[in-house]
């Protein structure tokens, strides 16, 4: 069972992708402790490659920077060659688990039933899920993002026991921004929160809405990251190319601190 995560605190999550060695990994995590020593802005997580939790933990041991998987399977052990399990990220100090990024859902094929088993597998190995969410651009120009988001949001989330809710972040992460520089507007971010909120309220009970953490991905970085925040209904965000350089990073920290 997860530790209960705080309600709706500005988290800013670091999601590496396929980047950085080991070596390369704590380098990187080091810097980030360094722009740190003042004090953290906001909470923040770093989710690195399977290879480097490792090193980026050591470094991060104390300092209050969350780590957290990419991914994790949904069985806890196991004859599934080339698969990480829940518990194993927990030994390694992590805190979170991204689950269903949209480069899972589109590059590998996880279907909205696989995403649903992940998040349970996450809530029972103490991992705090980071739900991801979102329309591709054809879904968009179709205006199917409300159909789409619906039922992402209740595949995971309908019947979910109301701590297993309060114990998950969701990331609303529409794919046409992702990794393309094309940030959505404060606006269709905010629309995408309500619809995510009013769908959780209705698949999870009453009010389970506004106790969610929603954190907004895609093309984020230090110059558009204000404008984000400053919607009441973005709680932080999931940054993909911009956690790779660490300035950059935590000037979007500290922008979620101020928003
Ligand atoms: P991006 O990636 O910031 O590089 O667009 C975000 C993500 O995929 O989580």
């Amino acid at each position: 069972m997860s530790a209960p995560w705080p309600r709706r605190p500005r988290l800013v999550a670091g999601n590496w992708k396929m980047n950085k060695t080991s070596v390369e990994g704590a380098a990187l995590a080091r810097e980030l402790v360094t722009l740190l020593a003042g004090g953290r802005p906001c909470e923040i997580a770093v989710c690195p490659p399977f290879t480097a939790l490792e090193s980026v933990g050591a470094v991060l041991r104390g300092t209050g920077v969350h780590l957290g998987g990419q991914n994790l399977h949904s069985e806890t052990h196991g004859a599934f060659t080339g698969e990480i399990a829940g518990p194993m990220l927990a030994a390694v100090g992590c805190r979170f688990a991204i689950v269903g990024h949209s480069e899972r859902r589109h590059v590998m094929g996880e279907d909205d039933a696989t995403v649903a088993r992940k998040t349970r597998a996450a809530l029972r190995d103490g991992l705090t899920p980071i739900v991801c969410v979102g329309e591709t651009l054809a879904e968009r120009e179709a205006e199917r993002t409300t159909e789409v988001l619906v039922r992402q949001v209740a595949a995971v989330y309908d019947g979910m026991p109301v701590a297993d809710v309060r114990a998950t972040v969701i990331a609303y992460e529409p794919v046409w921004a992702i990794g393309t520089g094309r940030v959505a507007t404060p606006d269709q971010a905010r629309d995408a929160h309500r619809v995510i909120r009013a769908t959780l309220d209705r698949v999870a009970g009453a009010g389970m809405g506004a106790g969610i953490g929603i954190l907004y991905g895609g093309s984020v970085n230090a110059g558009n990251a204000a404008a984000l925040f400053a919607e009441e209904e973005v709680d932080g965000a999931l940054v993909g190319g911009a956690s790779l350089e660490a300035t950059g990073f935590w000037r979007i920290a500290v922008a979620a601190n101020a928003g």
